[in-house]
C-alpha cells in the first residue's frame, strides 16, 4: 500500500515566480522567504516522495465564476500551466499519475464527497509556485494529482468539511495498491485581504496560532465558520483551509519537520511548514 510520508505547505504569491525567474532569492526583501526553504529540501532528499497530491486553490485560470465546483480532482496525465497575467514566467506541464486520482476519486465519491472530476486541467500559481520552492531544480521529480478547493466564490465549503475531505483523500491514499511514497500539499495563507476596505489586513497572533494547533490540536480552526475565518485572516486568508486539508490526510500523529513565518510579501503573510507522519 502507498505511504504518506508527510505534508507539506506554502503560501502561493504570484510575485514568488518572478524572484525565482530573477535569481534574487538573497536579496533583503526575500531572504527571510526564501530561508524557510532549505532545511525542507533537506527533508524531502531524505524521505523522497515520488508523488505529491496538493490541495490549493484556483484563481480563475481554470474555472471562472459561471461554473465554480466546490472540489474539483484533476485525473489526467499531464496538467498545463498558462499565463495567468501577473507577468511571471509559464512553467512546463507537470505529470499526473490518473491512477491515484481515479482511485481518490472514487473513494471521495463513496464517502459522499460530490467532486468534479477534470480529465484536463490547467494550473495556476497556487499549484505550481509550491513545486519551484520545495524542489527548486528544473525538472518537478514527483508525479501530481491536483485537488481543488474553491475559496474564490461563496459559498465556500466550510473549514470542517475541508479537514474531513483531507482526511478521506488519506485514507483513500493508505489504500492504493502502490510500494510509491507520497507526500501531500497545501498552498495558500496565511492572514492576507488583496481588495476592499481591510486591503492589507494581517493577523499575526491567529497565524501563529493556527500554525501551532496543526501539530498540537489538529481539529482548533474547524471551530470557526467561513465568516469567522474571513473576519479573522481576510478574504483571501481562508485560502489557509488547504492547510487543514493536508493535515487531515496525515492522520493523527505528526512530527514537525521545520517551519517559517514572514510579514510581509507583497500582501500576505506567509507561512511554510514541514510535517513528518510518525
Ligand atoms: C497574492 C496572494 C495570493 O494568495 C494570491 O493568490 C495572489 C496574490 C499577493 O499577496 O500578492
Ligand atoms: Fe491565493
Amino acid at each position: 500500500m502507498a505511504h504518506i510520508v508527510g505534508g507539506l505547505a506554502s503560501s502561493h504569491i504570484p510575485s514568488i515566480g518572478g524572484a525565482i525567474a530573477k535569481g534574487i532569492q538573497q536579496d533583503p526583501y526575500w531572504k527571510p522567504f526564501f530561508d524557510g526553504f532549505p532545511p525542507i529540501h533537506d527533508w524531502l532528499g531524505k524521505v523522497k516522495p515520488d508523488v505529491a497530491v496538493v490541495f490549493y486553490n484556483d484563481h480563475g485560470l481554470n474555472f471562472f465564476l459561471d461554473k465554480m465546483p466546490t472540489f474539483a480532482v484533476g485525473a489526467a496525465a499531464q496538467y498545463n500551466n498558462a499565463d495567468e497575467g501577473w507577468g511571471i514566467p509559464t512553467l512546463p506541464p507537470f505529470k499526473g499519475t490518473p491512477d491515484l486520482s481515479w482511485h481518490i476519486i472514487n473513494e471521495l465519491v463513496e464517502k459522499e464527497f460530490d467532486v468534479v472530476t477534470c480529465q484536463e486541467m490547467l494550473v495556476d500559481h497556487a499549484f505550481t509556485l509550491p513545486f519551484k520552492l520545495f524542489w527548486p531544480g528544473d525538472a518537478c521529480p514527483v508525479l501530481t494529482v491536483p485537488i481543488c478547493i474553491n475559496t474564490v466564490q461563496f459559498p465556500l465549503p466550510s473549514a470542517k468539511r475541508c479537514y474531513n475531505l483531507g482526511k478521506a483523500v488519506g485514507d483513500a491514499i493508505r489504500s492504493w495498491d502502490s510500494d510509491l511514497n507520497v507526500v501531500i500539499l497545501g498552498t495558500g495563507g496565511l492572514s492576507h485581504q488583496l481588495d476592499g476596505e481591510r486591503a492589507g489586513h494581517i493577523n499575526k497572533a491567529f497565524d501563529l496560532e493556527f500554525m501551532d494547533s496543526l501539530q498540537k490540536n489538529p481539529e482548533w480552526a474547524t471551530q470557526f465558520s467561513i465568516h469567522e475565518l474571513v473576519e479573522k485572516t481576510g478574504t483571501q486568508g481562508v485560502e489557509l483551509v488547504m492547510w487543514l486539508a493536508m493535515r487531515g490526510a496525515l492522520g493523527e500523529h505528526v512530527k514537525p519537520v521545520h517551519q517559517n513565518y514572514h510579514i510581509p510579501i507583497s500582501n500576505t503573510a506567509t507561512g511554510v511548514m514541514a510535517l513528518a507522519t510518525e
